[in-house]
């Protein structure tokens, strides 16, 4: 699949080589049909399936989708348990799926505090599906961007003190859990609101945003589709003139 991808010029995955999304209005979903909040959860899971497949399709190399954030453990212990579930089963049911289709998973931010089945099953994945040479699939869990630059800085104090006196914004980037990923070009956030929520704070520097009040499991292809559409029409200027 890898070098079809690269030979199709038409495709966004010419310009886009990066999308990460922030999969918001699961609850409000729900809510709105008078449903437990974990069905919005689960209908949400089946949307990253169909968004997985058509970014695969579209050539984009990486997708990084924001699943559970560290400030999520606020929230009433009976969704959090349910949502823990909701991550083993899917990995469960869609695993084997990621395999075939050469996808490689990654997961961002803290494995540990996770419950300890779902940690083995996560680095099981990550390990079946290390020769993928489809799309790099990230899914941040226990993920938080102030998190995640305070561990890298932990670990070259811990590992390469001596970096620290000549540390660039390369060379500390490869303690960042996406190390050796390209940043991302575009963020799409779906639910209404327009907050970072602390994802990928250090990545997004130049990051194209884009906002939709439509809730993630109504998300669809076609709106996916005008999202790269708008992210064809921006001028990306990096600080230069162009
Ligand atoms: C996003 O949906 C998924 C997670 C944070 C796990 P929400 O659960 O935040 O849905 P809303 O924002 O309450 O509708
Ligand atoms: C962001 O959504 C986190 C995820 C989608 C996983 P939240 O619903 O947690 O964000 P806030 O609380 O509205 O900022
Ligand atoms: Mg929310």
């Amino acid at each position: 699949m890898g070098k079809e991808r690269e030979g199709n010029n038409d495709r966004i995955g010419a310009i886009l080589k990066h999308v990460a999304i922030i999969m918001d209005g699961n609850g409000r979903w729900a809510e709105k049909q008078g449903l437990p909040r974990l069905e919005g959860h689960k209908k949400g899971v089946e949307v990253i399936r169909n968004i997985v497949y058509e970014t695969s399709e579209s050539g984009i190399f990486f997708l990084t989708l924001y699943a559970f954030s560290t400030e999520n453990w606020r929230r009433p212990i009976s969704e959090v348990q349910g949502l823990m579930k909701l991550f083993k089963e899917s990995i469960d049911k869609y695993g084997e799926e990621l395999v075939k289709n050469k996808v490689r998973v990654k997961f961002l931010g803290r494995k540990d505090g996770l419950p300890h089945n779902l940690i083995s099953q996560m680095n099981d994945l990550e390990k079946s599906t290390i020769g993928g040479e489809g799309l790099n699939l990230n899914f941040a869990i226990n993920y938080g961007g102030r998190d995640e630059i305070l561990r890298a800085v932990k670990d070259i104090y811990d590992h390469n003190p001596s970096l620290f006196t000549s540390l660039s914004e390369e060379s500390f980037g490869s303690y960042l859990d996406t190390k050796n990923q390209p940043d991302p070009d575009l963020l799409i956030r779906t639910g209404g609101e327009k907050r970072i929520s602390n994802f990928l704070l250090w990545q997004i520097a130049y990051t194209e945003l884009w906002f939709t009040s439509t809730l993630w499991p109504d998300f669809t292809i076609e709106e996916y589709h005008q999202a790269f559409q708008d992210f064809k029409e921006r001028k990306r200027k990096f600080g230069g003139r162009v």
